[in-house]
């Protein structure tokens, strides 16, 4: 359906989130005819750009990664494209903040159009933009704010950023990224259980011995010292996407399939997290930092790195964790959460690893496993035990039950960020983390990081392209688990 005549007005809008995710997704939402034809993108930044100089930008960076079929609806694509320059933080009526005026000018007669602001900028510039935003009278009835992680890098910056926003917007037009969320095996992770009737009555602690989430990356942190000495693994992913991904998997039915009712389900997760604090830390969590191997740098020595600082030596670029949910379904069952750049291998999973059977009659058989991928190819697998043909002895072999949605659909699939995009313009906030959801991680991520900064400990080194430090192992190890690719 094509969403309602909106502006979209992203702040950033010339920076690496809108060039790389943002301006191709609603490309392809314009190309699916998503796009009311009135709907315009206005792009702010410091740039001094016109519209002219935007739109030869976007052409010369972002069409051949689209790739675009029709040279039309290319044009028509860019015919939305706007840029006003703009500064936040010297206040709207300033002289240096003349740019809210241009944007006024702009946006003015459009108010019965959705009015959407989207802030791919530093969580320190929500609040100010919101209230700037505000006192130039930007701010509609019909407005709503997008707001990019990280939200915060404790729970009492959190709390602040919300407060700041919450004073100009209210909760319902608030939109807090993850872009996990809006990937295709995420969502289908809640189809998969609540419309499927054979998953639930074993989704528990009696069949379920313990859950892996992991998301591995390939790639390191070239050009992003700046931010990621500042965030780490632990605030760059486990706090949002990791533990999004382990509220899904753990959250009990919700009743409806709205907005409220899953997102009560999830906070309620967060909110049974059992805290790791003070001595605990160093037993349930490993901190990780890649060091130079064959060509590939160390993380003191990416290229444009910043000179290295104690508190760069601190980063940790990989870390593992052994969560669990104080709650009547998963009391004793583990859910071990990895992360980490430059591993050997690109992939998100969720494995939930199912206990062995209750009395074995056949030798050698391996307890089931569900994988739920969604990196890189996207897809479920079921490990199952089979016999190996064959008229002797019965021989036991694990085979996967695979469904790849690539090979099984043949829609195209879209990007995580096409999908929030559609959700943020048709104005359904159910993908999105509510405020109390936010703070609850943080309030299970604060204790770890105190731990982490007290301790005069560096991380544990590990060698580029490889999977992680020996703590990582022997976090599983010490209870005679393995994590899924030791064992496949
Ligand atoms: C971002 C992190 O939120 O997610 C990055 O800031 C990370 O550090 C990225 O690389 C991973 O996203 P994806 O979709 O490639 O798994």
């Amino acid at each position: 359906p094509v969403t309602h005549a909106a502006d979209l007005v992203v702040f950033g809008g010339t920076g690496d989130l809108s060039m790389r995710k943002l301006l191709p997704a609603l490309y392809h939402s314009d190309r699916d005819g998503r796009l009311a034809p009135e709907t315009r993108v206005i792009a702010l930044s410091r740039g001094g750009l016109t519209d002219a100089d935007f739109r030869g930008k976007v052409d010369a960076e972002v069409r051949d990664s689209v790739p675009v079929d029709d040279p039309g609806v290319w044009q028509r694509f860019l015919g939305r494209l706007h840029h006003v320059s703009v500064d936040v933080g010297h206040g709207a009526g300033t002289e240096a903040g003349s740019g809210w005026s241009a944007l006024a000018t702009l946006l003015a007669g459009h108010e019965d159009r959705d009015r959407i602001f989207y802030l791919a900028s530093p969580p320190r510039t929500f609040g100010p933009f919101c209230r700037e935003a505000h006192e130039a009278g930007l701010v509609t009835p019909r407005s709503r704010v997008v707001l990019e992680k990280p939200l915060g890098n404790d729970l009492a910056s959190a709390q602040r950023i919300n407060d700041e926003v919450g004073a100009i917007f209210d909760e319902r037009q608030i939109f807090r990224i993850d872009h996990y969320l809006g990937k295709e095996t995420v969502q289908n992770l809640l189809v998969l259980r609540f419309a499927n009737a054979f998953l639930e009555p074993i989704w528990n602690s009696l069949w379920i011995d313990h859950v892996q989430i992991t998301a591995a990356e390939t790639v390191g942190t070239p050009g992003r010292r700046g931010y990621y000495d500042h965030a780490g693994a632990l605030r760059d992913m486990v706090q949002n996407h990791l533990l999004q991904l382990l509220t899904l998997t753990a959250m009990e039915p919700p009743a409806r399939n709205d907005r409220e009712a899953i997102r009560d389900e999830k906070v309620k997760v967060l909110q049974a997290l059992r805290p790791i604090a003070g001595g605990e830390v160093e037993r349930f969590t490993v901190r990780g930092q890649y060091t130079g191997a064959g060509d590939l740098p160390g993380y003191l020595d990416e290229p444009g790195s910043t000179p290295t600082t104690e508190m760069s030596s601190r980063v940790e670029t990989f870390t593992a964790i052994r969560a669990e949910i104080r709650n009547w379904r998963w009391a004793g069952v583990p859910f071990y959460l990895r992360t980490g750049k430059r591993m050997p291998y690109r992939r998100s999973e969720i494995v939930v690893q199912f206990k062995d059977v209750p009395h074995a009659i056949f030798p050698g058989g391996t307890p089931n496993r569900l994988v739920l991928r969604l990196q890189p190819e996207e897809g479920i697998e079921l490990h199952i035990m089979a016999k190996e043909p064959g008229a002797g002895e019965v021989a036991l072999q694990p085979v996967p039950m695979s469904l790849s949605f690539g090979e099984t659909f043949t829609a195209r699939v879209p990007e995580a960020y096409e999908r929030l995009l559609t959700d943020v313009l048709a104005g359904n906030p159910t993908l999105f983390m509510r405020r109390d959801e936010v703070e609850a991680a943080w309030r299970w991520i604060d204790p770890i990081q105190d731990a982490w900064k007290a301790t005069a400990g560096l991380p544990e080194p590990y060698p580029a392209g490889t999977t992680g430090p020996a703590g990582a192992h022997e976090l599983l190890g010490r209870s005679g688990r393995a994590w899924h690719e030791e064992e496949a």
